[in-house]
């Protein structure tokens, strides 16, 4: 379902795919991915991936690292960075670097990465972060109107907590009321730990976005975002104002939603 949303100077386009399991969301959104990186090359020369963390996206950096998918996207014009990290260091098995490094950058040759030091302490780690954002600010070509500053990616991979949260924004906290910087640390209570996490500025100034969802758990939250228009959930905010949202989910995770029981 495509659903073109013409808002004040804005293209919003928001795609919603519900598919059976979690292999076939993994399928599909390597597909995506690939699709986005060779417009992001022909386009700009380049393609500005940021990762997620959590477990759901263990499938798709398998695939994406596998012998059949290792050479289809143009990773040696390809810049990874993350939508968050945990303060931990970068071979602590919590780390969403080490994650991705170990199933799927070890097995790639990406041609440049941006790690968020979460070695650091947080402040310093977002400041860091932030200032390699900046370094890089000519790999994104941004030519949205109004925040050249503002980093644009081409794809940030997310994925969503039962409770709503994606990237490291949560209900509750801080981060979701960030609007100036573009980078910030955030503690979450619930979890007793720092992380550092992009904002929702840079989030919604993405070319893609794309919500990788699976399982019951996250059913609750799902429907809350597109059945309640009112919904505060961090995961409901993510709307590109010069992009598309791409929310890729599984039966299970869409099994509340009331178009899907018809
Ligand atoms: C993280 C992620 C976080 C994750 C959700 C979903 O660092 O944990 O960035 O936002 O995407 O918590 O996690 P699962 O995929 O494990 O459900």
């Amino acid at each position: 379902m495509i659903l073109y949303v013409y808002g004040m100077k804005t293209l919003r386009t928001i795609s919603f795919t519900v598919v059976s399991s979690l292999p076939e969301l993994s399928l599909r959104a390597a597909h995506e991915v690939e699709r986005i990186c060779n417009i992001a090359v022909v386009e700009r020369g380049c393609f500005t991936l940021s990762l997620s963390g959590g477990s759901t996206p263990n499938t798709l950096f398998d695939l994406l690292a596998s012998p059949e998918w290792r050479g289809r996207l143009c990773w040696d014009k390809t810049a990874v960075y993350w939508g968050d990290e945990r303060c931990v260091t970068p071979d602590d098995e919590s780390s969403n670097y080490w994650q991705a490094h170990s199933r799927l950058l070890s097995h790639v040759n990406a041609a440049e990465i941006f790690r968020i030091k979460g070695e650091k302490i947080p402040q310093a780690a977002a400041t860091d972060y932030e200032n390699q954002l900046l370094k890089s600010r000519s790999l994104w070509k941004n030519n949205t109107p109004g925040n050249v500053s503002c980093p644009r990616f081409d794809c940030i991979l997310l994925g969503m907590g039962s409770d709503g949260h994606t990237a490291s924004i949560f209900p509750g906290e801080n981060a979701i009321n960030e609007f100036q910087r573009i980078v910030v640390e955030q503690y979450i209570s619930k979890l007793n730990s720092w992380r550092v996490t992009l904002t929702l500025p840079v989030l919604n100034n993405a070319r893609n976005c794309l919500f990788l969802v699976s399982g019951k758990e996250k059913a609750h939250a799902l429907r809350e975002i597109f059945e309640n228009p009112t919904n505060p959930l961090p995961a409901g905010q993510i709307r590109p104002r010069h992009g598309t949202v791409h929310w890729m989910v599984d039966q299970e995770a869409a099994s509340f939603l009331s178009y899907h029981n018809v």
